[in-house]
């Protein structure tokens, strides 16, 4: 049983003297207004150092989000690679559902590829931002308010000669003068924008203030009641769901947020929050989304697991903890009542309590169904080459977790795509002992050739790194390196993640063996291979037209 207010306001009824809740218990049979949500996690969400994913790992994760039920998909930014362009391009042709946003600055070529990346999209929509506070305007584009709007506002005039749907988002709004903010406002509506957002671009807000900032704008600003206000809110000081949650009680009807609050630096407002406050505190809020809350753990997972993010425990929501119970007195509530501990249900969010493991004589049909339900959408050819993976797999364990089923998809997905795979491990040999200096021989295959490489290192591994280094060339930096086990018991698959960069670009290698220098191998010369094939992909697109660099 979980808790649910809508219907009985029980002690809460008290607090109604209160006259924000008073508003709100007087409004009680009017329909509850719907809240749009608007996905950033391949855009805002796929900024964070070492994220990189690739078209089709983007175009996996926008499949789910589109099984969430949420309202938009900001796809990325096409202008700042061909990788993001062919990946946004991929998304609005087989993304139904949402609508399918592309990001661009005030620029005419930022605008013009993002409308041929998402042309196609069934609800297409262009996300043009420029900055608003006086810092941005002078320090960023040397431009006086005036300038800037002027700016803006062609931007916006040309956007939508390409396309009906134009979100506009003022930048650094929450450090921007309020008035001048109205005056842009009410001019990018009048000009035909379709969404305004209200940027907490630096995670400076807080609550009541940018809850204030929002009803400031709906009372002065004209012509608001003909787009729909939207808010975007970083979580810097920790409040971007507080923030969120305070902007739409004022008025904001879309939130901007991602999966697992990913995002630039603290991230962004996460999903999960506010659906599921929104949701919970019905009686509070009195507002909904079309969310389908079910599918929030799978996607959660799906995203963690793509990006090699992990998520914190303790993360609200989707954290391994946040229905666990450990206090001996909460453990004896629960057991009585799960209401007495808990304010929602997990099933809610899509937690099941029977996971069915897999073994080697599950056959196709429930390695199928197992794929499906952890939210990946393979073709026929990748999903036989996972099948073969499986079976050799599960002859050396006996349980195949899903973990292990996670990293086997995930390595065919990039074996399939790393088009430009330059080397693949042959073989590595190790010797070490007590007191002996470790030594490693490896071979690595590039097309038909094979090259072979021996050195000596601090530790196994090390000694490894630096044989495949001796072969492939030592020319990027290594940031960091991961082993984990995946499973619990002892023949657990070893899961290794790997970030290597170079000249600003960074890219993740993971790889997975019941054996974890194999699977470090395996992770560092995906690493490698990676980087070198993103190197290779953007070295045109670094700079748009105009000479504004693309941050990365
Ligand atoms: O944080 C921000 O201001 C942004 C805009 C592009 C919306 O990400
Ligand atoms: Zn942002």
């Amino acid at each position: 049983m979980g808790l649910d207010f809508s219907d009985d306001e029980g002690d809460l009824s008290k607090l109604t003297n209160d006259s924000n809740l008073q508003k709100k218990h007087n409004h009680r049979e009017e329909p509850m207004e719907k809240i749009f949500i608007f996905d950033t996690t391949l855009r805002d969400g796929e900024q964070v150092p070492g994220a990189c994913l690739n078209p089709r790992e983007k175009l996996e994760i926008a499949l789910q989000l589109a099984r969430l039920q949420v309202d938009a998909i900001e796809a990325g930014f096409p202008i700042s690679s061909p990788g993001d362009f062919e990946a946004v391009k991929a998304i609005a042709e087989r993304v139904k559902g949402p609508t399918i946003v592309a990001l661009a600055r005030a620029v005419h070529k930022d605008i013009e590829t993002a409308w041929e990346a998402i042309k196609k999209a069934e609800k297409p929509r262009i996300h043009v931002f420029l900055g608003t506070s006086d810092i941005h305007i002078q320090k960023k584009f040397g431009l006086d308010r005036e300038k800037a709007l002027e700016r803006g506002l062609e931007a916006l005039k040309f956007a939508k000669s390409l396309c009906p749907d134009v979100e506009y988002s003022t930048e650094d709004a929450s450090r921007s003068d309020p008035d001048y903010l109205v005056q842009v406002v009410e001019q990018v509506i009048a000009a035909g924008a379709t969404v305004v957002n209200i940027p907490d671009t630096v995670g400076y807000a807080v609550p009541q203030q940018f809850g204030q900032l929002i009803a400031y704008l709906k009372a002065r600003v004209s012509n608001i009641d003909k787009i729909v206000l939207s808010v975007h809110c970083h979580n810097d000081l920790g409040l971007a769901t507080a923030n969120t949650l305070a902007a739409i009680e004022n008025g904001a009807r879309q939130v901007e947020c991602t999966m697992n609050g990913l995002g630039e630096r603290a991230g962004n407002a996460s999903l999960e929050e506010i659906v599921m406050g929104i949701k919970t505190r019905k009686d509070y809020f009195r507002l909904h989304t079309t969310i389908n809350t079910r599918e929030i753990m799978r996607t959660s997972r799906l995203v963690s697991r793509m990006m090699g993010m992990p998520v914190q425990a303790n993360k609200a929501i989707v954290g391994s903890n946040a229905f666990s119970h450990s206090s001996g007195v909460h453990q004896d509530g629960i057991l009585k009542d799960r209401a007495t501990y808990e304010v929602m249900r997990p099933e809610e969010v899509g937690i099941t309590e029977h996971t069915m493991v897999l073994t080697a004589r599950s056959g196709r049909h429930a390695l199928r169904h197992k794929i499906s339900e952890m939210g990946y959408d393979l073709q026929e050819q990748e999903f036989e080459a996972v099948y073969n993976r499986f079976l050799s797999v599960a002859d050396k364990k006996k349980r195949v977790y899903d973990e292990d089923v996670a990293v086997i998809v995930q390595d065919v997905i990039f074996a399939h795509i790393d088009h430009s795979k330059l080397y693949s491990l042959e073989s590595y040999k190790v010797t070490t002992g007590n007191g002996e200096v470790p030594e490693a021989r490896v071979r690595l295959r590039r097309e038909d050739v094979i090259f072979e490489a021996s050195t000596q290192g601090d530790g196994p591994i090390d000694a490894i790194f630096k044989a495949i280094d001796k072969i492939a060339g030592a020319y990027h930096r290594l940031e960091d390196f991961q082993v984990k086990a995946v499973t619990e018991t002892k023949e657990a698959m070893g899961i290794a993640t790997v970030r290597v960069s170079r000249e600003g670009f960074r890219a993740l290698g993971r790889g997975s063996s019941t054996d974890i220098l194999k699977a470090s191998a395996k992770a560092y010369v995906q690493a490698i291979n990676r980087l070198y094939w993103l190197l290779q992909r953007n070295s045109e697109a670094c700079q748009s037209e105009n000479g504004l660099s693309i941050s990365r």
